[in-house]
Order: structure tokens, then sequence, then C-alpha cells
């Protein structure tokens, strides 16, 4: 049999045929607007951001757009270090988690657009900015479309995460309850992508706590929980089984858990 040639392989396609072999169903914005809340606390202490941050290297006079800003993990820190930030997500209650916060910190420089990734951003006045980042929200039918688009309104830079295999789902759990995990095409598809656009992508990983803490068993099970749809009463006991199987009492009366596949994103930047 020939093999096949790298030129020749149309990783778009691939990636839209492997994002339908996968075992999870899409979210839309109610589906996001649902989940905003939990989604902000569980993220807020997570070293995730700071790593993040730290590959950026934000510059003070920058411009940002953050595309799938969510609750403002990252426009928040990085509106006290850039000039100012466009935080633009189809979610109105992430949007206004972010709103509220800013509004705590006395944050005064993001400005926020109510739009999805398919909308006309010109007509909603978003034009280029010095660097558009997109972190862990490329969750989108037509990569390419999704990746020149942020190319088109970046001049100096483009980063976006991107999951590596698993991202932040544990094989181990779905195990334990006994539900199949195709997590769907992850990063090596944008990268490759990107080259075949004519970019030359950096690659850099951020590998998440292997241990977290957690004050009680139904707050480490919440952590777990998001991960399903609709978890009937026994695959819930299994969930609960499987989390106790993996903590132990700190001393001062937490819980520690220490998870086998530690989540990773990988960190892609390019030059647009
Ligand atoms: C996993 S959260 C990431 C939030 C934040 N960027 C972070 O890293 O913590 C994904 C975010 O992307 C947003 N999102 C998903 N699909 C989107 C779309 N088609 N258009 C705009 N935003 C979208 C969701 O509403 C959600 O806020």
């Amino acid at each position: 049999m020939q093999q096949p040639r790298v030129e020749d392989l149309d990783w778009n396609e691939m990636y839209g045929r492997a994002r339908q072999e996968k075992s999870w169903k899409s979210k839309g914005a109610a589906d996001w607007d649902r989940k905003a809340a939990s989604f902000a606390r569980r993220t807020k202490k997570s070293v995730y951001t700071d790593k993040f941050l730290a590959l950026l290297r934000p510059e003070k006079g920058w411009s940002v757009l953050d595309v799938g800003c969510g609750p403002g993990t990252l426009a928040l820190p990085l509106a006290r270090r850039v000039e100012r930030v466009t935080a633009l997500d189809f979610s109105a209650r992430m949007l206004d988690i972010l709103k509220e916060r800013a509004g705590r910190k006395g944050i005064t420089n993001i400005t926020t657009c109510h739009a999805g990734w398919d909308d006309d951003w010109q007509a909603r006045g978003i034009g280029r900015h010095d660097v558009a980042i997109a972190s862990r929200s490329l969750a989108v039918p037509d990569l390419r479309a999704a990746l020149e688009k942020l190319s088109r309104h970046a001049r100096q830079r483009v980063a976006i995460t991107d999951r590596v295999r698993y991202g932040p789902f544990d094989p181990d759990a779905f195990a334990a309850v006994g539900r199949p995990l195709r997590p769907g095409p992850d990063f090596i598809y944008t990268v490759n992508l990107l080259y075949q656009m004519g970019h030359l992508p950096s690659v850099e990983y951020i590998v998440l706590e292997e241990e977290m803490i957690y004050s009680s068993l139904e707050d480490a099970v919440e952590g777990y929980r998001w991960m399903f749809r609709d978890l009937s009463p026994e695959e819930e006991k299994r969930l609960q089984k499987y989390v106790r199987s993996i903590t132990t009492s700190a001393d001062n009366g937490a819980l520690l858990l220490r998870r086998r596949h530690v989540p990773t994103w990988a960190f892609i930047s390019w030059r647009p």
C-alpha cells in the first residue's frame, strides 16, 4: 500500500472527522450559561492562569482580544498588565461574572462583547488588536476558519491553548463510571494545520496540578461531576467511589486528591 504523503493530508478535514467521533456533546451558549458559576469557582485557584501569563509575557502597551474569555480567567489579570482588553464570549452569564469581578477589583480597561466565533466581529466593532488569545475555547467545527479569524485580528501575535490528549477529562474517572471517553481531536491537528497554513507555531505545555486540595468529599466530587452529562444514581455512586479511592486526608482535615493523568494544555503561538 502506498504511504500517504504529509502534504496531501487535509488537517482541517481530519479535525472535522475526529470531532464527529468524540464522546462528549459540544456545548452551546445556554450550556455555558448554566456552567458559568461553577466553572468560575473551579478555575479560580488553578495554576493555569499564572502559567499561561508566564508563557504569553504580556507587554504594557498591548491591546489584547480574548476570544471565549469565560469569567475573565485571563482577561482580568491581563487588564492590569496591558493597555486594554476586549473580552468576547457567547455566554452572557460568563460575561456577567467577568464584569462583576472587574467591578469589584476596580478594573476599567476591559470592553466586553457578547458574540460567538461565527459572528461578524467587524460589525460588532472589533478591529485588530496587538495580540489575540483563545484560551481553552477553540471548540469550533471549522478550525481553519477560527485560526484565520484570530490571525486577521492580531498585529503581533496569536496565542491559544488546546487540549493534549484527554485535556481536562480524567480517563480513569470515565473507566470507573463505565462510560467511554473519546476526547476528539487535540492540539496535534492544530499545530499541523497552522504549519499547512504557512505559519511556524511554537508549542509549549501547561501541566496542571498533580495534587488538588478540597475541603470535603462533596467538594472533590463536584470537581469531577462536570465531566459527565446526566449521571444516573448508579453512575454517581461509582464516581464517588472513584474519587474516594484517589483522595487521602491531609493534616488540617482537608482532602488531598492525587490524579494519575494530569491535565495538560498545549500553548501554541505564532506571528499572524
Ligand atoms: C473552557 S471555557 C474557557 C474560558 C477561559 N478562556 C479560560 O481559559 O478559563 C470556554 C469558553 O469559551 C466560550 N465559548 C465556547 N464556544 C464559543 C463560541 N462558539 N463563541 C464564543 N465563545 C464560546 C464559552 O462560553 C466559555 O466561556
